[in-house]
């Protein structure tokens, strides 16, 4: 516990330092233990303290004055030190220690985080710099759902990396380098002679582009010939082949564009081409570390417990998606792409501003290939061999991205569905719903188009971003979009209704929240304060585990304890119409931090 930072807003890791205390007074020669504290929902407490039956067994047969786990959970109870934040604590069962919160303490860590703002309640991770590589679609392939899936995912990640004060390195690991290059050079070549003057417009769709040139490279010896001779010039680095890749991938890039700006993704390209030149001072040193192996004529690692070794050179000599990865890892974690000189070393020790957390959000199906390239860095010794301790990688994966009819999703004409196409889509169809409800006689046109877009894209988002990532889902646009159960439209209209709420009162909440005070004397009002003062746990838990789905959950009972208390409780008018306004305002406040950082936009009005 020592090491570990307070966060204000963190009540789990409040309670954990109290027991922690009662625990080394109620044992002083030990067993030494770890609090273990969890949040419940069961009618005895909000949180439970379960580490009496652990400590039981471990005493057991020693003459103590314990005879059985409850006791040892009542001694637990009594040496704990006097907190305002503990109304109660009762031992039920078998030994849980469970915890009442004080409602006024509850509540004046709401007003303060009114007061102070909702950053106080950021998590306090232990990185400081980390890298979410996601997205990293591959130049002159279609950017399909799966992309899509690593998009949302990695953003939501970042955000909420970014809220708990880690710097970010949003990393865009694109697929721009390889031996596709060759016939798509070629291709271009041929179809434009005057190829530093082709546009996206000329080419039209790079997809098709792509498959023509594919084409042409299976059903003509020659143009393969040529195609492959133009993969060495390129890696020559002759200036015409350099310049024809990089023309390809402006284009390519303009594409990507597009869904990045529907979807607000800041993110930073840096391709496989980067790290080609630094790849063979990797193996070198690899190599050196008698890493590297010859097997069938590739050069490879062997992993322990893996029949299949990891290639890192291929046999016609060429590298591949490992040593990309391989080298990318190092520069990563070194800072330095340069190995193996002193130079190298002088930089490495001088410079503190390496990645301790490299994540990567990719496909369930990549999963072997990271398995593979964290086991040869640990066994090269770029990473500590347990995991525990930094820097630390962890492959992000997530399952497929289904159609109504359970297979993998795809267009009517069983193509790849162009993400662009669909983001439309969701948008079109939000604007159709809006207009039903007359919202178009009723708002500005500006209005109207920031809601359409909220929603609609919002709606995907969390459609994706609500399941465990690792389930495959299905694709439905009149679920998603469905005002009702789970959705980002239901949630986005909780919002709104609830800024409503807060308009309609004519109150200056900014004037409120320095001047009254809020009380949670009613049951729902107390659970709708509770709920709300556990965000910040919830944002860690969501970080540590790299799951978003932790806080679409949390914000979806939110709205419904909010729900409650509304039903429940009159607001505008009654006598506590004051604090239940600030009640309101710190529901409004949260669900917005929670928008924020699933990647939706909050609307207002509705
Ligand atoms: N371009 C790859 C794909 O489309 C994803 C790259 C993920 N990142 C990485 N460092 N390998 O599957």
């Amino acid at each position: 516990m020592e090491n570990e930072q307070e966060c204000v807003g963190n009540v789990k890791q409040q309670l954990a330092k109290l027991f922690d205390a009662s625990l080394k007074a109620t044992f002083p020669t030990g067993p030494d233990v770890e609090p273990l504290v969890a949040a419940c929902t069961s009618k005895f407490g909000d949180y439970q303290c379960n580490n009496a039956m652990g400590i039981f067994s471990k005493i057991r047969g020693q003459n103590t004055e314990y005879k059985k786990p409850a006791s040892v959970g009542e001694a637990i109870v009594k040496n704990l030190p006097p907190s305002e934040m503990i109304e109660s604590c009762s031992v039920a069962g078998p030994g849980f220690v469970n915890v009442v919160l004080s409602k006024n303490w509850i509540a004046k860590n709401i007003q303060k985080m009114l007061i102070d703002g909702i950053e106080t309640w950021a998590p306090q991770l232990q990185v400081k710099k980390a890298v979410v590589d996601f997205s990293s679609p591959n130049i002159a392939k279609e950017m399909h759902v799966g992309h899509l899936r690593s998009t949302i995912i990695g953003d939501s990640l970042a955000r909420m990396l970014e809220f708990s004060n880690v710097e970010v390195l949003r990393r865009n690991h694109v697929g721009d380098w390889g031996t596709q290059f060759g016939m798509l050079i070629e291709y271009l070549f041929e179809m434009f002679p005057n190829f530093e003057d082709v546009n996206e417009t000329a080419i039209g769709d790079l997809q098709a582009f792509y498959k023509a040139s594919k084409q042409r490279f299976d059903s003509d010896p020659a143009f393969k010939e040529r195609a492959q001779k133009a993969v060495v010039s390129l890696q020559g680095g002759e200036p015409k082949y350099h310049k024809a890749w990089a023309r390809i991938c402006e284009i390519s890039r303009k594409e990507f564009d597009k869904v990045y700006k529907c979807l607000k993704i800041q993110i930073e390209e840096k391709g496989e081409s980067f790290y080609n030149p630094y790849i063979p001072g990797i193996i070198e040193t690899l190599s050196e570390q008698g890493l590297v192996e010859e097997s069938q004529g590739a050069r490879v690692i062997f992993i322990e417990g893996v029949n299949i070794p990891l290639i890192v050179v291929k046999s016609d000599g060429g590298y591949n998606y490992a040593s990309t990865d391989l080298t990318a890892l190092w520069e990563d974690i070194h800072n330095d792409c340069s190995v193996a000189t002193d130079l190298s070393v002088f930089l490495y020790r001088l410079n503190e501003e390496k990645a301790e957390w490299i994540i990567y959000v990719t496909d369930v199906g990549q999963q072997q290939h990271f398995d593979m390239v964290f086991s040869a860095a640990k066994r090269a010794g770029w990473l500590p061999a347990d995991g525990s301790t930094y820097p630390k990688v962890s492959h992000v994966g997530f399952g497929l991205v289904l159609g109504e009819d359970g297979k993998r999703f795809r267009t009517r004409s069983s193509e790849v569905v162009r993400l662009v196409d669909l983001l439309d889509e969701a948008k079109s169809r939000s604007k159709t719903e809006l207009i039903k409800r007359g919202k178009d006689e009723e708002w500005t046109e500006d209005e109207l188009e920031q809601t359409v877009e909220a929603v609609g894209y919002g709606a995907v988002k969390y459609a994706d971003l609500k399941n465990n990532r690792l389930t495959n889902y299905t694709f439905n646009f009149d679920q998603m979009l469905n005002d009702k159960g789970n959705t980002a439209v239901y949630l986005l209209y909780a919002h709104a209704r609830i800024c409503s709420i807060i308009r309609k009162s004519k109150k200056d909440i900014e004037e409120l929240k320095n001047t009254d005070s809020l009380v949670l004397d009613h049951a729902d009002e107390r659970a709708l304060g509770l709920h709300l003062l556990q965000f910040s746990e919830v944002v860690e838990e969501a970080c540590s585990n790299l799951l978003p789905n932790v806080l679409c959950e949390y914000l979806y009972n939110l709205s419904e304890n909010f729900t409650r208390f509304y039903s429940n409780c009159q607001v505008v008018g009654s006598a506590e119409e004051t604090s239940r306004l600030l009640l309101c305002e710190a529901t409004a406040r949260v669900m917005r931090k929670c928008f924020h950082l699933l990647g939706i936009e909050p609307v207002y009005k509705i």
